[in-house]
């Protein structure tokens, strides 16, 4: 699959089917997450992969009861253990790890789109519970899960903003779109997406 359409057709899945998702698939999943860049290139990702019937239905209990989660076939807690970050930057290094586990989430989510997976980033949840279920340090902080699984669901359109505004040319205030040449830009820029778009969607 193009890395194109991957990014385009990959979408937040919630009804999943009961199979099994393989630990070969979840391996790969999270090595491709491992990919993602990391501040200092630390590394600092712990990943705790939750298959247990058990397990699942209590991690979605925490999550403010998405009991949908727990039908999936893994749920994928992204943690990150926080001393080398705070070590070597301080105060910052907590938002660095932040970003650092949403940076791998983000390939996980393409991947797992790529192998045929629905899955779903769920980031409401109670962080005390979710440490208390998974046994996890006090220096390991769960960010989010990445729930996997087969999809049992239809239809994957979504609504978008505008790319003219979102973007804004040197400094905040005046749109991109209000510069002749950018503008032009992005009108093709989202033409071009919305053709590509209904394209992929139509296969
Ligand atoms: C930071 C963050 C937190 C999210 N938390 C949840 C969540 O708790 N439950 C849920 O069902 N979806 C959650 N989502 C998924 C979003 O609702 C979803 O990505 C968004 O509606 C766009 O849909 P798409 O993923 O199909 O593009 C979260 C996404 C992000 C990035």
């Amino acid at each position: 699959m193009e890395l194109d359409e991957c990014i385009v057709k990959r979408h937040s899945v919630h009804k999943f089917s009961p199979k099994e998702v393989a630990a070969s698939i979840l391996a790969t999943i999270i090595k491709t997450g491992t990919n993602a860049p990391t501040a200092g290139n630390l590394q600092e990702w712990r990943f705790v992969v939750v298959t247990d019937e058990t397990q699942k239905e209590k991690v979605a209990n925490a999550c403010e009861e998405q009991i949908w989660m727990a039908n999936a076939g893994a749920l994928i807690v992204v943690c990150t253990d926080n001393r080398d970050v705070k070590r070597f930057y301080g105060e910052p290094g907590n938002g660095y790890a932040v970003q650092d586990a949403a940076a791998a989430a983000m390939l996980m989510l393409l991947k797992a789109h790529e192998l045929g997976l629905g899955s779903c980033w769920v980031s409401a949840f109670d962080e005390e519970k979710i440490k208390d279920i998974l046994a996890l340090p006090t220096v390991v902080v769960p960010h989010l899960i990445v729930v996997l699984g087969y999809s049992e669901e239809t239809g994957t359109e979504k609504p978008h903003f505008t790319l003219g505004d979102l973007i804004y040319l040197n400094r905040y205030g005046k749109r991109a779109a209000e510069y002749p040449e950018m503008g032009e830009i992005i009108k093709k820029l989202v033409e071009k997406g919305k053709k590509a778009a209904k394209k992929l969607h139509q296969r």
